[in-house]
């Protein structure tokens, strides 16, 4: 009697750990991530450099021993390498799954380009990828990275990192097709102290939408030093997004370092539409900008006032909920 009660309790301490999930969610190589919930999977994909890697599981805590699945091997020199930041979208105009990622050539990271294959039917998993193209911005064809995708008003826009001068900065055009857009108009340059320690870097662009209102989170600073942390601009209610006027950008961070060095985020809703954040954070210090950033996984809490309140990054020894 005592053995069974012994073993109940066994299971039962097990099922109540089992509800939740610690960080970190992918190590090593959890830079850049990305993730999506769609039909029952929660899908992560992360910066890998040489192909793009989607993991899935029906629980966080089950990305966490999930095989990932290699989708995408380029040879083609333009585009072979470093591939960086992928990023799966819906693009219901084309009623296809979309993945946009930054790659270049081998010998310099000097061609970073946008890209995106297209999925071959509604589910991510079961898809096979094809290249859907190369994203060219009119106005401005030259380096690129981190493009994530924004909707307004039904409207699609890019919004994407490239340099002018000695500034990173963040760019918007918007989209005609899943791989067209229009003229690219800029919407942040790095100014305050925390965008400009080791560089001046705006990268890793994301929206967040909640109760009508549009933010970019971004990562402000250089990913090689203690300096990286997510800042964010919000869109005026009502505004045109490509009119650069539109976007005031938050004087202090949103999110900085307490465990790791946290940078280049990710949104995604939860079963039951709540928002969660996810983004890497390192062990070294100062940062680093290779395969040692860890992929970490929070929820995302709302302000009285109606704005995002992102905390802090949590311990890696703290049990979080599953999101529900
Ligand atoms: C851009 O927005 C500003 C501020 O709302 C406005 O004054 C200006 O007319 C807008 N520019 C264009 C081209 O719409
Ligand atoms: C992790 O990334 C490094 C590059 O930083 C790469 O050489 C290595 O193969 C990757 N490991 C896995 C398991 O993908």
């Amino acid at each position: 009697m005592f053995k069974h009660l012994l073993a109940f309790f066994v299971f039962a301490l097990q099922a109540l750990l089992a509800v939740g999930y610690t960080n970190p969610v992918k190590e090593p190589n959890g830079s850049d991530p990305f993730m999506v919930y769609d039909k029952g999977y929660y899908y992560l994909t992360t910066t890998t450099w040489t192909n793009i890697q989607i993991t899935r599981a029906t629980t966080i805590a089950g990305l966490k021993t999930a095989t990932p699945k290699v989708i995408w091997t380029d040879s083609t020199a333009s585009r072979c390498c470093n591939v960086w930041a992928p990023e799966i979208h819906w693009q219901s105009n084309e009623n296809a799954w979309f993945i946009y990622y930054t790659a270049g050539t081998s010998d310099t990271l000097d061609n970073q380009r946008l890209h995106a294959l297209r999925g071959s039917s509604s589910d991510i998993w079961g898809s096979s990828w094809s290249f859907a193209g190369r994203i060219v911005i009119p106005n401005r064809d030259v380096w690129a990275i981190d493009g994530t995708i924004l909707t307004v008003n039904s409207n699609k826009y890019l919004v994407y990192s490239s340099w002018d001068g000695s500034n990173q900065c963040l760019w918007i055009s918007q989209m005609t097709s899943a791989t067209t857009v229009g003229n690219t108009v800029k919407i942040s340059t790095p100014t305050y102290s925390w965008e400009k320690i080791g560089a001046n870097v705006n990268e890793g662009p994301a929206a967040l939408q909640h109760n009508g209102r549009t933010w970019i989170v971004f990562s402000g600073s250089s990913c090689t030093g203690t300096g990286y942390v997510l800042g964010r601009l919000e869109l005026a209610s009502g505004a045109d997004p490509l009119n650069a006027s539109s976007w005031t950008k938050y004087g202090s961070p949103i999110f900085t370092s307490a465990n790791g060095w946290p940078g280049h985020n990710g949104f995604f809703s939860s079963p039951s539409g709540n928002s969660l954040i996810v983004f890497h954070a390192n062990h070294n210090t100062p940062g680093a900008c290779d395969g040692s950033r860890y992929t970490m996984v929070q929820p995302v809490n709302w302000n009285s006032d109606g704005t995002p309140n992102l905390g802090s990054p949590l311990p890696l020894s703290q049990n979080i909920a599953e999101p529900v």
